[in-house]
């Protein structure tokens, strides 16, 4: 076994997932974003969860830049790095789901496998676990370059930077996919919005 901790004894509550989501009225589940950097996660996440707040959603955002400040300060971005990273995120989103809670969650998260991983960490299969590719092509993110990485990546002041230096593996079945090369961040938010409404997520 890979775990270092012994004698664990899962303790239940009183309080169930189902109580608490009747009480949210939403059953709580996580939007899962991926994508290139600069391909629009963080934006799109943020527009989302204003959307979803106001029509009285419970929301929680897990966004790569500012779990890796905290939880995850020890990670750099070597593949094992990432991979735990995923791992950490793919936990806490089960948590929140646990708690009745939409959770978003904006990490590159390039390795198909560890996508995978977390969303095997999910109770309900692909009932409450939904991978939304944020498709934009490298030569956009790269032009738009908002935090200026690309350019360092390319002077090669940046090891492993993804889509210069490291890889991404695009998912083959996303429940949702958006392209945010083609679409304005609100048409995309209508897709997704759209999409949950039809599949009953939220009403
Ligand atoms: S990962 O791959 O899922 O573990 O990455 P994530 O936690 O989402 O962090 C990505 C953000 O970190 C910055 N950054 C890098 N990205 C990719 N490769 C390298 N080497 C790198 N170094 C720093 C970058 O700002 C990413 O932010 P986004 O929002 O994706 O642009």
């Amino acid at each position: 076994s890979d775990t270092k901790s012994t004698n664990i004894v899962w303790h239940e509550g009183t309080v169930e997932r189902q109580q608490r989501e009747a009480m949210n009225r939403h059953k709580g589940f996580t939007i899962w974003f991926t994508g290139l950097s600069g391909s629009g996660k963080s934006t799109l996440s943020v527009a989302l969860e204003e959307s979803l707040h106001r029509m009285g959603c419970r929301t929680y955002r897990l966004d790569g830049d500012n779990v890796r400040s905290g939880l995850n300060r020890d990670l750099a971005f070597r593949p094992e790095d990432r991979i735990e990273n995923i791992r950490r995120i793919g936990e806490v989103a089960k948590l929140f789901r646990d708690a009745g809670i939409i959770n978003l969650t904006a990490f590159i998260s390039p390795y198909r496998q560890d996508r995978e991983m977390a969303r095997m960490l999910s109770e309900r299969g692909a009932n409450d676990f939904l991978e939304v590719f944020v498709d934009a092509p490298l030569d956009v993110c790269e032009d738009r370059d908002p935090k200026g990485l690309y350019k360092k990546a390319r002077a090669g002041s940046i090891p492993n930077f993804t889509g210069i230096s490291a890889p991404y593996e695009a998912p083959e079945n996303p429940e949702i996919h958006v392209k945010t090369g083609e679409c304005s961040i609100a048409e995309c938010v209508d897709q997704l919005i759209a999409y949950l409404v039809e599949h009953d997520y939220i009403h």
